[in-house]
């Protein structure tokens, strides 16, 4: 872990409420997947980092996908190419980077980034309509309103299509509602071999101030330091 400056270098549009945001650092470990970075913005008297999946990385070049969810999401997205940024990273737990199946509800798709576009992977992706999702290459999409691939939420789309799941790892991300849902339709194969990624509120980003707990089999495990990433069936939703 590195606690460093960045400099973004190009903020654009992605989807609907969300931007892609491309960050030069002054330096930065290499991440692994599904690892995450607390971002803050330098020089304003809004001193709080927020977590960000590190969607891309070469060498110290970070790019992140940003959803805007609140007052800092909201400041982030708005920020020109030029401004400064405080960055804290790689943190977490990462994903084996072996052949898997995953299943990403919105802009959670952001911890797949080392996944997309590789041959033997199988990316289920969903959001509420095509606005919404990112321009990337997945296998199968999912949309409520059904602008784009499967009308309906991502869980049923995955349910349909179950025996692409074989015997590859599955890995999933989304609101912890989805993740409940997707636990509550799967079969036991399927939940032995499944590592959920989860969202939290976070204060340090680093396992200090204990304001990411969540509930497990094995008592309460810190999000940012124990996780994100959890086996499934571990997890007390
Ligand atoms: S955010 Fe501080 S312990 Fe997790």
């Amino acid at each position: 872990m590195i606690e460093t400056q960045g400099i973004i270098v190009s903020n654009k549009p992605a989807a609907e409420s969300i931007h892609r945001i491309e960050v030069e650092t002054e330096r930065m470990e290499l991440s692994k997947p599904g690892q995450f970075a607390m971002v803050g913005i330098s020089n304003e008297d809004f001193h709080l980092n927020r977590p960000f999946s590190i969607y891309r990385q070469k060498e110290n070049k970070l790019t992140f996908l940003i959803q805007k969810r609140g007052a800092i999401t909201s400041r982030l997205i708005k920020k020109s190419a030029g401004t400064k940024l405080r960055i804290i990273g790689p943190l977490g737990n990462w994903f084996s980077d072996a052949p898997a199946v995953i299943v990403a509800a919105g802009s959670s798709i952001a911890a797949f980034g080392d996944f997309i576009g590789r041959n033997n992977s199988t990316i289920f992706y969903g959001a509420a309509t095509k606005y919404d999702l990112i321009d990337i290459k997945a296998d199968f999409f999912s949309t409520m309103d059904g602008s784009r691939g499967f009308r309906g939420n991502l869980v049923e789309l995955f349910m349909t299509k179950r025996e692409q799941s074989d015997k590859r790892n599955l890995y999933i991300a989304g609101p912890a509602a989805f993740i409940k849902a997707f636990r509550n339709r799967i079969d036991d194969d399927l939940a032995n071999r499944c590592c959920a990624s989860l969202e939290a509120y976070m204060g340090c980003g680093f396992g200090v101030c204990l304001g990411c707990v969540v509930n497990t089999k094995n008592g309460y495990r810190r999000v940012c330091k124990d996780g994100t990433i959890f086996p499934l069936k571990e997890l007390l939703l």
